[in-house]
C-alpha cells in the first residue's frame, strides 16, 4: 500500500501514468489485461478483497445480536463503516442507509417517500433511475439533453411545476460521463418545493463529493463501482425526509417492539435495514473508500479526465467513430461505428484483450434518444493509463480493417 499511501496527486501526470501503472499491481483483476468496463464495475484493490476475507474468516461474526466479544467487536465495526461512509460523502452516519446498491436505493425512496405525484426525470438515466418511479405510481416528466448530452437545467427549469415532488437525475451519466449541475439542479427542484434524488454511482468513484454542498436530499451509490464489493451501497438521506418515511421491509433488527396486534420500529437508518446487514460487504466497503480517499479523488478526477481527453483524440482520427457525450465527460467515453455493431467492437476487441461494454447500458431510451440501437463504451479507473488507450485504439484500427 506505499504507494497509494504516499498520495499520489499531480505525480500521477508528472510521471505519465506510472502510477497506474503501480497501482495495477495491486488489482489482481486487471493485471496483464486492458479492463476499460469500470463504469460496470470496477476491479478490486488486494485491499479490500483482504479486509473482506478477514471479515469472513477470523473476524466473522454477527452484528447487533450477540452479547459475546466478537459480535460486539463486529458490530462496532459495521458502525465504523456507516461512520466512514458519512464522512467519504459529507453526510452524518445515522443519515446513512446501508441497502444492497443504488437499485436498491432508489426503490426504497420511491416506495416509502411519502408524497407520490410527479417525478422529472432525464432522457439519459439508467433504468434503475425510471422503473421503480414507474412501479412506485409516479407521473413522470422526462427532461430532454442538450447537443453535447448534459441534462438541459433550461428545459428542467420550464418544466418544473409545484406538483412535482421530486426530481431524480444522474450525478453522472453511465452512458456519456456528462456531470450534472447538482446544485442548480437542487436549486431549481428546491424552488417548486420538490425534492433531488442524486443517483451517484458513476460520481462516486469519479469525483470528490459533499452531499451537504450540493444541497440535494438523497444521494444514492454502490459500492462495486467504488473498487468495493458487490452487495452492498448506500442511500443518504436529509434526517428529518427518512425519518417521515415509513419502513420499506420488515423482519429482525428494524423494529422497536413486536406484539401480534401492533410493531413500532426503529428510528432511522435502522428502521431501513431488516435481517441480517451484509456485514462482510460494509468491511470491504470500508477498505475501498479508505483505498480511494488515499490517493484522492481530485487527483482520480484530473487522472481518468486526461485518460478521456487522449481517447476522445484518438477516436476523433478514426473517420468513421461518432463519438457521444461532452468533451469533459468524467471517466466515460461511448462511441459508435458506421457499419459495425457495437456487440462486434466488443468481441473483436476482447481478441485484442481489451474489455468494454457494448449494448445499451441498461439506458435504453437513451439509446432511442441518439437513434442507435447500443453503443461501445469504454470506461476508465484509477489502474488505466495510456498503454490501455493505446491498445484499444489499436483494436479499434484492426476492427475498422475487418469491416472496412
Ligand atoms: N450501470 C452499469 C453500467 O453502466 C451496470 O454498465
Amino acid at each position: 500500500m506505499a504507494i497509494a499511501s504516499e498520495r499520489a496527486l499531480g505525480r500521477w501526470e508528472n510521471e505519465g501514468g506510472s502510477l497506474a501503472r503501480a497501482l495495477r499491481d495491486q488489482f489482481p483483476g486487471v493485471r496483464d489485461w486492458h479492463y476499460l468496463d469500470t463504469a460496470a464495475t470496477a476491479q478490486k484493490p488486494q485491499a479490500v478483497i483482504d479486509a473482506v476475507s478477514r471479515a469472513m474468516g477470523e473476524d466473522y461474526a454477527t452484528v447487533h445480536r450477540g452479547v459475546y466479544a466478537r459480535s460486539a467487536n463486529m458490530t462496532l465495526a459495521y458502525e465504523a463503516a456507516r461512520r466512514r461512509v458519512a464522512e467519504f460523502i459529507g453526510g452524518r452516519e445515522n443519515d446513512i442507509v446501508f441497502v444492497r446498491g443504488a437499485t436498491e436505493a432508489i426503490n426504497l425512496v420511491a416506495q416509502c417517500y411519502p408524497e407520490k405525484g410527479r417525478v422529472l426525470l432525464s432522457q439519459l438515466e439508467h433504468h434503475s433511475n425510471i422503473v421503480p418511479w414507474q412501479l412506485a405510481g409516479y407521473d413522470i416528466d422526462i427532461c430532454p439533453l442538450t447537443a453535447d448530452g448534459r441534462i438541459d437545467l433550461d428545459a428542467a427549469e420550464a418544466m418544473l411545476t409545484p406538483e412535482h415532488r421530486m426530481v431524480s437525475f444522474a450525478h453522472v451519466s453511465n452512458v456519456l460521463g456528462s456531470v450534472l449541475d447538482a446544485k442548480r439542479a437542487a436549486a431549481l427542484a428546491h424552488k417548486v418545493g420538490a425534492k433531488l434524488l442524486l443517483d451517484g454511482c458513476q460520481a462516486v468513484p469519479r469525483l470528490p463529493v459533499d452531499v451537504a454542498g450540493l444541497d440535494c436530499d438523497f444521494y444514492v451509490f454502490s459500492a462495486h463501482k467504488l473498487y468495493g464489493p458487490t452487495g452492498i451501497g448506500a442511500l443518504w438521506g436529509r434526517q428529518e425526509l427518512l425519518d417521515a418515511m415509513p419502513p420499506y421491509q420488515g423482519g429482525g433488527s428494524m423494529i422497536d417492539r413486536v406484539t401480534f396486534e401492533k410493531t413500532t420500529y426503529a428510528p432511522a437508518p435502522t428502521r431501513f435495514e431488516a435481517g441480517t446487514p451484509a456485514i462482510v460487504e460494509a468491511m470491504g466497503l470500508r477498505a475501498a473508500i479508505d483505498y480511494v480517499d488515499n490517493i484522492g479523488l481530485d487527483a482520480i478526477h484530473a487522472h481518468e479526465t486526461e485518460l478521456v481527453r487522449q481517447t476522445r483524440d484518438a477516436l476523433r482520427s478514426i473517420n468513421s467513430i461518432t463519438l457521444h457525450g461532452p468533451e469533459d465527460a468524467a471517466g466515460i467515453v461511448s462511441f459508435s461505428m458506421e457499419g459495425v455493431h457495437p456487440h462486434d467492437i466488443g468481441t473483436i476487441l476482447d481478441e485484442e484483450g481489451v474489455a468494454i461494454r457494448a449494448g445499451h447500458h441498461c439506458a435504453q431510451p437513451l439509446m432511442e434518444y441518439l437513434g442507435v440501437p447500443a453503443t461501445a463504451r469504454a470506461s476508465f479507473g484509477i489502474y488505466n493509463d495510456e498503454s490501455d488507450v493505446a491498445a484499444l485504439v489499436r483494436g479499434l484500427e484492426r476492427v475498422k480493417r475487418i469491416f472496412g
